[in-house]
């Protein structure tokens, strides 16, 4: 059902786990199968310097967070705003029709862990 890519990530995933002193933390579930993806952001001065993931996820779920989480180190938050899942799909060479929804958890996660990090830098 996975290409190589997909397969190679998720057997081999980077930024998995838990930062410990994280200022941004998004939790999003997945309606259609209940999984659940949680964000990690470490940001410094609008720069996300570190990201790592936890999920309940399948495979796809797991890949895709795997790359996202990749794609906005190092980047400022408006610029990991613009990361879309599609980008992510396409860096793995595609996931099955049915695998795409799972993809779209890392993205959500990523907005929400910002929000995280906006409302607790206006408080
Ligand atoms: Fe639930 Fe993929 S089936 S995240």
């Amino acid at each position: 059902m996975y290409n190589d890519k997909v397969l190679e990530v998720f057997q081999n995933p980077k930024n998995a786990g838990e930062i410990e002193d994280a200022n941004g933390v998004g939790t999003i579930g997945n309606a259609s199968c209940g999984d659940i993806m949680k964000i990690y952001l470490k940001i410094v001065d609008d720069v996300i310097v570190d990201a790592k993931f936890k999920t309940f996820g399948c495979a796809a779920a797991i890949a895709t967070a795997s790359v996202a989480t990749d794609m906005v180190i190092g980047k400022s938050v408006e610029d990991a705003l613009k990361i879309k899942n599609a980008d992510v799909v396409a860096f793995l060479g595609g996931l099955p029709p049915q695998k795409i929804h799972c993809s779209v958890l890392a993205e959500e996660a990523i907005h929400a862990a910002v929000e995280d990090y906006r409302s607790r830098a206006s408080k």
